[in-house]
Order: structure tokens, then sequence, then C-alpha cells
């Protein structure tokens, strides 16, 4: 069996931070002000917790910002998401271009609408070759879609006769998600209270840490960002096997 894939280079750092984006709408509603004043206030922290991943040396941030169970809200939020959405990528594109940021996106883009699915072609290929974070948005992504497809890729390429099934194991498997050559997140965090996981990375979260903080999105500021990674730094990784303190005790 392989071993799953390890955070190397500083121990301390999470190399790649997972975040569940939550409270946008509790936070407008304790305000007296509407969901989609929530929801602008949630991309403008959005923005910032990229910035200051950026500045904490984290290399991967993966933002969940639409999931594919969202559609089950009104039409009119769905609507002022997409709006959003556009928005965000429209005027966010080159600002994170110039900052050296790579810009993903994870999830089902079929279904988004058309001129959304040419801002995202615009973002990928616009920042391919930066190399000083990557940036991935999780859009009308869930993770069982995500094991899905990659099992029809794969059966598809078997049927082919193009993959040798006796050859599949975990590494390669991880190879046919939509994370592809994204390493699995070290840290995952949810705001709002909340502590599920509401279908997001199931399988590449299967040995991050979790962090769960009251915090409401729009209100998650660089400090919670840096509260969440020394929680992080604290955490003994033990993968199944015994703690590093104690091998060296014998
Ligand atoms: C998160 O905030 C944003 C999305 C899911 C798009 P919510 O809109 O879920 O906010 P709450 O949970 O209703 O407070
Ligand atoms: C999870 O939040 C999805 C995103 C943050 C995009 P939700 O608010 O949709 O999750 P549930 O419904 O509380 O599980
Ligand atoms: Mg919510």
């Amino acid at each position: 069996m392989s071993a799953p894939q390890q955070n190397t280079g500083n121990e301390k750092l999470p190399r790649h931070v997972a975040i569940i984006m939550d409270g946008n709408g509790r936070w407008a509603t304790a305000r007296g002000l509407t969901r989609t004043e929530g929801h602008r206030k949630g991309a403008e922290a959005a923005r910032h917790a990229v910035e200051a991943a950026g500045e904490l040396g984290i290399k991967y941030i993966t933002l969940f910002a639409f999931s594919s169970e969202n559609w089950n809200r009104p039409a009119d939020e769905v609507n002022d998401l997409m709006n959003l959405l556009r928005y965000y990528l429209k005027k966010e594109t080159a600002e994170l271009h110039k900052n050296g940021a790579r810009i993903r996106v994870i999830g089902d883009r079929t279904a988004l609408p058309h001129d959304i699915v040419k801002l995202i072609e615009n973002a990928e290929n616009l920042t391919r070759d930066n190399t000083k974070i990557t940036v991935v948005l999780a859009l009308n992504y869930g993770g069982r879609q995500d094991i899905v497809s990659a099992a029809k890729d794969l059966a598809k390429q078997v049927k082919a006769g193009e993959a040798d099934l006796s050859q599949i194991d975990e590494n390669s498997f991880s190879g046919y998600l939509m994370t592809g050559d994204i390493p699995d997140p070290d840290l995952m965090i949810r705001t709002s209270g909340e502590s599920r996981i509401s279908n997001f990375l199931l399988w590449q979260m299967a040995y991050a840490e979790l962090y769960f903080t009251d915090t409401l999105w729009p209100d998650f500021s660089k400090k919670d960002l840096e509260q969440a990674v020394a929680y992080f730094a604290g955490r003994d990784r033990r993968y199944g096997g015994l703690s590093q303190s104690h091998g060296m005790q014998g």
C-alpha cells in the first residue's frame, strides 16, 4: 500500500491549506444585511486569505466557493453567487497574476455559465507558469463526484487498453482526481462553527489536520489564518505510526 502524500520541507508550515468558507449568510443576517452582501464581503475575505497565505509561504490554497449541492439554494442566490464569481474572476485574475499566483479550478465546469467557463480558462492559461502560490478554486465541486469521475476515466482507459488495472494503486488513482497534480491538503479550515466536511475533498483529506473556528467567513483575517497555522504546527502527524518523539525515546 502506498504511503499518503506527506508534507516535505518545513513540517510546521502546511504546504496546502484547504478552506470551507462558511457563514456569509449568518454574517449578513446578524447585521440586518442581505445574504448577497454577506457573499460580497466573503469574496473580499477570500482575497485577503490568499494574500495572507502567500505572505506566510503557503504554496497551495484551495477555496471552496460553490459546492455541487449549492444549486439547491433559491435561484436568486445562485444567480448572485455566479455574478460575484464573474466579478471576482474579472477583477482578481490580473492582480493574482501580477503576484505570481497560478489559478486552478476544480469541479464540474460544464454546468457553469459559458462566459464564466471562458473566464476560468483565461485565468488558468494566463497564470499557468506562475510558481509563488497555487490558488485552487472549487466551483461546482463535490468530493463524491470527483471520485466517481476519476473511476469513470480510469475505466475508460482500461477498456481502451490504455491503462493496466493491476498497476493502479492509491498514488496513480490520485492522478485521475481533479486535483491530479496538486498535493493533498495538510490543513483544512472550516469557519462558522460547523464541523462537517460537506462533500469537500473527501479522498484528498484522508490525513489532513482539521481546524474548526466559530469565526464567520467574512470576518476571517490574516490573524485567524495564523492561528490555524499555529494549531497545525502543534499537531503530531503520525500517519498511523508512532510519534517522532516516541520513536526517539525508543
Ligand atoms: C458560504 O456561506 C458561502 C457559500 C456556501 C457559497 P453560506 O452562504 O453558506 O452562509 P451561511 O451558512 O448561510 O451562514
Ligand atoms: C459548504 O458550505 C460549501 C461552501 C462553502 C462552498 P454550505 O453552507 O453549503 O454547507 P452545509 O449546507 O452547511 O453543509
Ligand atoms: Mg453555509
